[in-house]
């Protein structure tokens, strides 16, 4: 008799932690970070797990990526995939990886970023400079939203941040590092079709 309540009580408390494991599944949201080792990425990582994310950080370094998770104190939410926002296989590549393990991604925050022609005339910068540039700043998170956007299609529900800068903003325009302004003023105008776009799908 005792055995058999105790066993009924552990199955109730099964069936009640297997519940809450599912609902955290639900409210649990899965998150990209690109270029996570570091800088802004980094803190984004962090506070994302601390409020209970399953954060994917990403970066093109392995070793940088492992060991920025490591020095977060609190880590058990936190995967590592290698990224680099400018190659087209990493990015399907760890599409399928999502789609593998979560089944889902929630939120998505295009981060990775570079900044090479600080001062620059737009007379002077190498061309290179500015592809380069463009490849990473913009035709990443453009990439990046066009692999992960579906997979937020079928679930209904995403939230997208691509972070910009004040350099990329139309009513601050100067002079200078030409190729950094460029690529954000391109992210600037990519964040806001895409708003329009996906306005009636819980996407924003
Ligand atoms: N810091 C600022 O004052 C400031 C101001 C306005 C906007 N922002 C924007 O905020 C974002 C982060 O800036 P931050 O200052 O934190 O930069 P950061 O410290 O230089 O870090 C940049 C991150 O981007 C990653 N990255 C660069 N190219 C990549 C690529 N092709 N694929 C994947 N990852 C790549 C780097 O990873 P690796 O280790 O792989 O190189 C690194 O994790 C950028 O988009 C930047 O434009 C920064």
């Amino acid at each position: 008799m005792f055995e058999s309540t105790s066993h009924n009580k552990i199955d109730k408390n099964d069936e009640h932690i297997m519940q809450i494991t599912q609902d955290l599944d639900q409210i649990s949201h899965v998150a990209i970070v690109t270029g996570g080792n570091r800088g802004i990425g980094y803190e984004i990582c962090k506070e994302l797990s601390m409020s209970g994310c399953r954060v994917v950080l990403t970066n093109r370094n392995e070793e940088e990526g492992k060991k920025a998770i490591a020095s977060l104190h609190d880590h058990d939410n936190i995967s590592y995939h290698k990224l680099d926002v400018t190659d087209l296989n990493d990015i399907s590549g760890l599409k399928g990886w999502i789609l593998k393990k979560y089944g889902r991604l929630d939120i998505l925050v295009n981060n990775a970023g570079i900044y090479l022609d600080e001062g620059v005339s737009v007379f002077e910068v190498d061309e290179k400079i500015v592809q380069e540039t463009l490849a990473a700043n913009f035709y990443g998170a453009f990439h990046m939203c066009r692999a992960f956007v579906p997979i937020m299609k079928q679930n209904g529900y995403g939230r997208i941040v691509n972070i910009s800068s004040g350099y990329g903003a139309m009513n601050e325009m100067g002079g200078y590092q030409a190729a950094y302004r460029i690529s954000k003023a391109s992210q600037n105008a990519l964040t806001l079709i895409m708003a329009d776009e996906l306005r009636d799908l819980n996407i924003k």
